[in-house]
């Protein structure tokens, strides 16, 4: 069957959805419910394009060509359309994808997952991270933009890293050992621009760290801050900001690629903000990323499953479903609300 893309002539299978024959053919069609061969409900549309007979935006997803069909991919409208519903997407996602110490550090240090570390008890691993760059003389720039000090008192975070250089390294000959784990440790959260093992076609091209789109928690609520004291009381009080999941998020590198750097429009969400749900060993689950793409409901059996309609539905999974969770279905949500601890 023969349609039309952007002026060209294409020849298409008439059984298989406009988005594969447009990728197979090179043209850029971004997806976040959808991936290949597997259930889905169209509903994020960031891969619309136009159908110009009827002058209608169509999702790609979930359309079979038709003969003749003309379709635009790549115009202002098209792009404009597609940015929208990015836009509307991360209006429900509350979270950080860097952490604020982490992007202020005028030395690099990624001081969020030295403290992560830390407060696992991976002293070694901590100091890994942490290297030989030193605080001395250092405003502290990480302490001012400490998140926890929206919530009562700034972490104490030039002490901590001065802890973990003191301890991390004080047995003699460890910082030999601790160097050459450096690599490893860094590499424990793969950064957005590894290459991506998702079945997701990731369109992220490198950029600098700062060039990056970045989410944001944003102010929280006086109930929020109560629970924030009660959920975070480890010896750091670090609130572990940083997305654990942002090395695998396409809505990350599709806001990136459209150009947009902080979320648009405040952030609505109602989820429970750091909620950290522990589906199996080596899963994780944190509703107030889930954008409700639906794929981890419609590709696990009496797993994942939908609770409540229209603007207050979530994805929920019942504790007596967890084990029918397969490690697979991490690799299939397109952003860091669902992500495996373990490799
Ligand atoms: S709470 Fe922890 S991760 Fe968040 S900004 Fe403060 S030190 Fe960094
Ligand atoms: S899920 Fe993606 S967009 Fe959201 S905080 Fe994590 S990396 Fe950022
Ligand atoms: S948790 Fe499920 S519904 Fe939510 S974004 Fe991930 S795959 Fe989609
Ligand atoms: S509606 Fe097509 S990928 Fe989401």
């Amino acid at each position: 069957m023969k349609i039309t893309v952007n002026h060209q002539p294409l020849d298409v299978s008439p059984h298989r959805p406009l988005i594969e024959s447009l990728r197979a053919a090179g043209y850029d069609v971004p997806s976040m419910c959808y991936a290949a061969d597997r259930r889905h409900q169209p509903s994020c549309m960031v891969c619309m394009v136009k159908d110009v007979h009827t002058g209608q935006m169509i999702p790609s997803c979930s359309t079979l060509p038709r003969e003749g069909m003309e379709i635009e991919t790549d115009t202002e409208e098209v792009l404009g359309m597609r940015r929208q519903a990015l836009e509307l997407l991360l209006s429900d996602h509350r979270a950080d994808c860097e952490a604020p110490c982490t992007i202020v550090c005028p030395r690099g240090i990624d001081v969020a997952r030295v403290l992560l570390h830390y407060d696992r008890g991976e002293l070694s691993a901590a100091a890994a991270v942490l290297g030989d760059t030193s605080c001395d003389g250092c405003k502290a720039p990480c302490e001012r933009a400490c998140r926890r000090r929206t919530v009562d008192e700034a972490v104490s975070i030039r002490s901590l890293l001065d802890e973990v250089r003191r301890d991390g390294l004080e047995v003699k000959g460890e910082r030999l050992e601790v160097r050459a784990k450096a690599g490893a440790a860094n590499n424990s959260n793969p950064s957005p621009l590894t290459p991506n093992l998702s079945p997701h076609p990731s369109p992220l091209t490198p950029n600098p760290k700062s060039d990056l789109f970045c989410s944001r928690l944003g102010r929280f609520t006086d109930a929020e801050k109560e629970r924030m004291k009660q959920l975070f009381t480890q010896p750091s009080r670090c609130l572990h900001c940083a997305c654990e999941g942002s090395g695998k998020c396409i809505l990350r590198s599709l806001a990136t690629n459209a150009g947009i750097r902080t979320p648009k429009y405040g952030v609505q969400s109602s989820l429970p903000v750091k909620e950290r749900i522990e589906v199996t060993e080596r899963l994780v689950y944190e509703p107030a990323k889930c954008i409700r793409c639906g794929l981890c409901v419609y590709n696990t059996d009496d797993g994942f499953t939908f609770e409540r309609r229209g603007f207050d539905m979530r994805v929920v999974i019942p504790e007596e479903s967890k084990s029918h969770v397969s490690d697979e279905v991490a690799r299939l949500c397109p952003t860091g609300a669902l992500f495996s601890v373990k490799s």
